[in-house]
């Protein structure tokens, strides 16, 4: 029985009943796995209309989880290989050395795509974008000092600083509007393609356990770092497009506030972070690492499918 077969029930008075399934032959980047535990994780944000609340701490359906994360926890440990002897602040810098003319979807966005490629990726993007800001918050409660007020200084701009408007989910949903797409939460949940499930899944992943803190701050780190190279690319391609000023206004907001961010979460957040915890400087390091990763795997589906004229979804968008 699937994930979605079994939320539809009401959770089981059975406390500890154990929600078994074969996961043997399940392959840790596919489908399957990233949607049922993207399910699994949704219970902790806003949970689904119909579905009773009870699920998000069924014992046995948590059971279920922790066999889907270390699935995909271990593929990424793997992949991501030997940390080796660098620094958190020395990856970061790593990380800000980007190519004028790299080969991802921004650079083919800002030089060639179409404006209904342009569609799909506000599409994939948009199940990390309208809850933008929140897999990181879990990990609040886990950090202490100046790492804790910078981080929430930084995540307090990502939620508007104070105004609803400026919500950047709210400034997502405004994007998405302007470009003819559903702007409701999750409403593209069965469009988009694994990758792009597995980029929001690893923040969760991180966010959710206390022992992955340090990957979670890796991986903020990381997303604030190369967010304003990334959409400086996204503001030209859609000024090429001619596309709505609300689509251009989002990353035109990561260009500016970004800048900043990467200031802070470099020296105040990591910085911190690990001249009081030095043991998880390497977790640090990993969660920058497993971010790239699973970057460049969505990255790479997009520009597969899009050389190859395809659709990048998994079923189209009206
Ligand atoms: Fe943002
Ligand atoms: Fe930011």
């Amino acid at each position: 029985m699937s994930v979605v077969d079994l939320l539809a029930e009401r959770a089981p008075l059975r406390y500890l009943a154990k929600v078994e399934t074969s996961l043997a032959d399940a392959d840790p980047a596919g489908i399957d796995l990233h949607l049922a535990l993207y399910v699994c994780y949704e219970l902790h944000y806003r949970g689904f209309r119909g579905v009773d609340s009870g699920w998000e701490w069924n014992p046995g359906l948590i059971y279920l989880r922790s066999q889907l994360e270390d699935l995909f926890l271990s593929d990424v440990r793997r992949q991501v290989g030997e940390i080796g002897e660098v620094s958190a602040l020395e990856e970061l810098e790593k990380l800000c050395v980007e190519p004028v003319n790299g080969d991802g979807p921004s650079y083919y966005l800002r030089d060639e795509g179409t404006w209904e490629q342009m569609r799909e990726y506000f599409t994939h993007r948009s199940l990390y974008h309208l809850k933008e800001g929140d897999p990181h918050a879990w990990a609040i409660p886990r950090l202490t000092g100046q790492a804790k007020a910078s981080f929430v200084a930084v995540e307090f701009d990502e939620f508007g600083a104070g105004k609803g408007t400026r919500l950047h989910q709210q400034l997502f949903a405004d994007l998405m509007e302007a470009a003819g797409l559903d702007a409701t939460y999750l409403s593209y949940l069965n469009h988009v393609s694994a990758e792009a499930l597995a980029v929001v899944n690893l923040m969760s992943m991180f966010g959710l356990h206390r022992r992955l803190r340090g990957c979670a701050v890796g991986h903020f780190a990381a997303t604030e770092v190369t967010s304003p190279p990334g959409s400086r690319r996204m503001v030209q391609a859609l000024e090429r497009m001619g596309a709505p000023i609300e689509c251009r206004a989002f990353y035109a907001e990561h260009v500016e506030a970004d800048a900043v961010h990467e200031q802070v979460v470099r020296t105040d957040v990591v910085g911190d972070l690990v001249s009081r915890e030095p043991d998880l400087d390497a977790d640090v390091v990993f969660g920058i690492r497993a971010f790239d990763l699973v970057e460049n795997r969505l990255a790479d589906h997009l520009m597969r499918s899009w050389r190859a004229g395809e659709s990048s979804l998994r079923r189209e968008i009206d």
